[in-house]
């Protein structure tokens, strides 16, 4: 074995190297959405990238290769934002990351939706938009990983640049524009991917869900959302309605009461009427934005529970700017905010849903959660599982560990044995009702 101390500052002398050689390559990166995909650059940028970390991985323990791969993901980050994320998905989707294969605490462990999941930490929505690097994804050890938004015609998304780091405080603003390869080009992605995962013991199949998203151009959103299932539920443990990204005209009016009601009829519908394999339909969740009013969260949550839908995932990036970013100028970019300075607006939402739902409605909490106190906050505040983007952006694949290992720690302290003794945890009211209940059926 050797020494992270030793190793670590060998892999940031050679990633040092890679930048130069990346901005040269960069000109040619293609398009993501021309339909050749990824070309020889790509994988070259990747190799780079990841060259480091792949010569010591064979010597280093899975704590050794983590690190080394986050210090490659830090030199990376030097680069256009877009471009560094790029880069990490192909990294990913290249088996340049390490494979955490320890098995995750058993306190960790939880059920949700029908499913199980070894730990409630996932990959949120708009890593993978295109469902490229979801084996690479699923062996940092995330609990899920879910990919996407997918529209169902390719597109191309807003005008480049539309990725902004705000680093003092570990935020992005983003306005990609749901960018897609579309729902074809992504069937094609995830049928290969289970034909590795079936054909080879050595693929990792965590959970996969799958979000869906529509064409900027398309007037009828219900027949995009309802097309992207038909062509992608079948691969998906679970299925997102995205009605809430800031950067698709008309997109969040949708969270409306009749429109969402509207919208949701339809796509259960049609899911229900798809013939599906001996798991069943997938549960279908909605994921809505931060910035909503009382008024507004209190119709999603008479539509979640008049609809029966299977979860909410909250939430999405803000259009709005607190004070952490706003001293900074690139805090008047159009998009949406995403990393820390969310957490206290989506643990808010959060907390809000869970309330206004009583806790009947399986939550997945999203925004600026960088630590497994973050994790543990949001699990309080009501989710069943979180997950996490911008501190992965920013920390890389070792934070995935760490997360995990802290919610663990986190939960044993305050005497919970399980994630899901631990939901709601901060609304004591509703867990006696729901403890109540759960007598009375038993
Ligand atoms: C660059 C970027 C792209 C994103 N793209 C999508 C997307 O396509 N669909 C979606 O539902 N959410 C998307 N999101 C939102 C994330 O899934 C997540 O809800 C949000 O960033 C809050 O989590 P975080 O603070 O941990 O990043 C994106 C976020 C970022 C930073």
């Amino acid at each position: 074995m050797v020494a992270a101390d030793v190793l670590q500052p060998v892999a940031m002398a050679a990633t040092l190297v890679a930048p130069a050689r990346l901005l040269e390559l960069a000109k040619e990166l293609p398009e993501p959405y021309t339909e050749e995909g990824p070309g020889p650059e790509v994988l070259l940028m990747a190799l780079l990238a990841g060259g480091a970390t792949g010569v010591v991985f064979m010597l280093g323990d899975t704590d050794v290769q983590m690190s080394l791969a986050s210090a490659a993901g830090a030199a990376v980050r030097r680069l256009d934002p877009e471009l560094t994320h790029n880069i990490a998905v192909q990294a990913c989707a290249r088996g340049l990351m390490p494979v955490d294969d320890r098995p995750d605490p058993l306190s960790l462990s939880t059920e949700v939706f029908g499913l199980r999941f070894s730990n409630p930490v996932g990959l949120a929505a708009g890593f993978d938009k295109h469902a490229e690097a979801m084996q690479g994804l699923m062996g940092l050890g995330f609990g899920f990983v879910e990919i996407g938004s997918v529209t169902p015609q390719p597109q191309p998304g807003n005008p480049t640049p539309r990725v902004f780091r705000i680093p003092e405080a570990r935020a992005i603003i983003n306005r990609y524009g749901f960018n897609s390869l579309g729902a074809d080009a992504v069937a094609s992605n995830l049928e290969a991917f289970e034909q590795a995962a079936a054909n080879s013991a050595g693929v990792k199949r965590g959970l996969l869900g799958v979000n869906l998203g529509k064409n900027k151009t398309s007037e009828d959103a219900a027949a995009d959302y309802c097309e992207g299932l038909t062509k992608l539920g079948r691969f998906a443990d679970y299925l997102v309605v995205n009605v809430s990204s800031p950067n698709t005209p008309g997109l969040r009016s949708l969270q409306g009461r009749n429109e969402l009601k509207a919208l949701v009829r339809k796509v259960q519908a049609t899911r229900d009427s798809m013939a599906w394999g001996p798991r069943g339909a997938p549960p279908l969740l909605v994921k809505v934005a931060p910035d909503l009013s009382e008024d507004d969260k209190q119709d999603i949550a008479e539509v979640a529970l008049g609809c029966k839908i299977d979860g909410l995932i909250v939430s999405n990036t803000t259009v709005s700017r607190p004070a952490e970013v706003s001293s900074n100028p690139v805090s008047t970019e159009a998009g949406g905010l995403s990393g820390a300075p969310l957490f206290p607006l989506a643990t808010a939402a959060l907390s809000d849903m869970y309330r206004l739902t009583q806790g009947r409605i399986p939550i997945v909490g999203a925004g600026g959660v960088s630590s497994g106190e973050d994790a543990y906050k949001k699990i309080r505040a009501g989710a069943s599982l979180v997950q996490l983007y911008t501190a992965f952006a920013y920390g890389g694949p070792e934070l995935v560990p760490a997360v995990k290992r802290d919610l663990a720690a986190c939960l044993a302290r305050d005497g919970f044995k399980s994630v899901r003794e631990a939901v709601g945890a901060d609304h004591p009211q509703i867990a006696k009702t729901l403890a109540a209940e759960a007598n009375v059926a038993a």
